[in-house]
């Protein structure tokens, strides 16, 4: 395998950057596989994220959450959509640069407010985002989490794009280098 080709497309960024709207629109252009990384997480710890942090709080779930990165970037020919906060850990962050091609998927703190919400206040709050899912609390963590955002392969904006316009733009990026695997 030549050294430029793609092995996995990695799809990191903030809760709601839509990463797992993008990767089943990846799916239906190159027809990958797609693994979507909290889902991998409910599976094995047999309950809900919220449950895991609720009772074993946020380390556990890191914890657990390193050894399904571990796991899923030792495939190949996969897209893969990670959870929002699994490329800020050092470790994960290596796996996946290591493990493919990583793409961020960035959006405004107001986009992202608006699609957590979808304009209901009442929404279910997200862990780490508490009670009324603040956009103050999302600047917050989006202005500590872009240092290593900012580390991945690729950044994409999409604000204002569908998931197929921001499908289409990754494959753009990828070009020849995405080849049957
Ligand atoms: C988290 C994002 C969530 C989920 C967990 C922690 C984070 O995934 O992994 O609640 O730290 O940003 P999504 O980005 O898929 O919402």
């Amino acid at each position: 395998m030549q050294s430029d080709q793609v092995r996995n497309i990695i799809l990191v960024g903030f809760m709601a950057s839509g990463k797992s709207s993008v990767s089943r629109a990846l799916f239906r252009r190159c027809g990958w596989p797609r693994i979507d990384a909290d889902d991998e997480i409910v599976s094995r710890a047999g309950k809900p994220i919220a449950d895991i942090f609720r009772d074993s709080g946020e380390d556990a779930f890191r914890e657990l959450e390193r050894s399904v990165v571990s796991d899923i970037c030792g495939e190949r020919g996969r897209i893969i959509a990670a959870g929002g906060g699994s490329f800020i850990d050092d470790e994960n962050r290596q796996t996946m640069l290591d493990g493919g091609t990583v793409f961020y998927l960035s959006a405004s703190p107001e986009t992202i407010h608006r699609r957590v919400t979808r304009g209901n206040p009442n929404a279910p709050a997200r862990p780490l985002l508490g009670a009324g899912n603040s956009l103050e609390r999302i600047k917050e963590l989006l202005t500590q989490r872009r240092p290593a955002y900012s580390q991945a392969h690729h950044a994409v904006e999409t604000d204002g794009l569908t998931p197929d316009q921001v499908a289409e733009a990754i494959l753009k990026i990828c070009g020849p280098n995405l080849a049957q695997q």
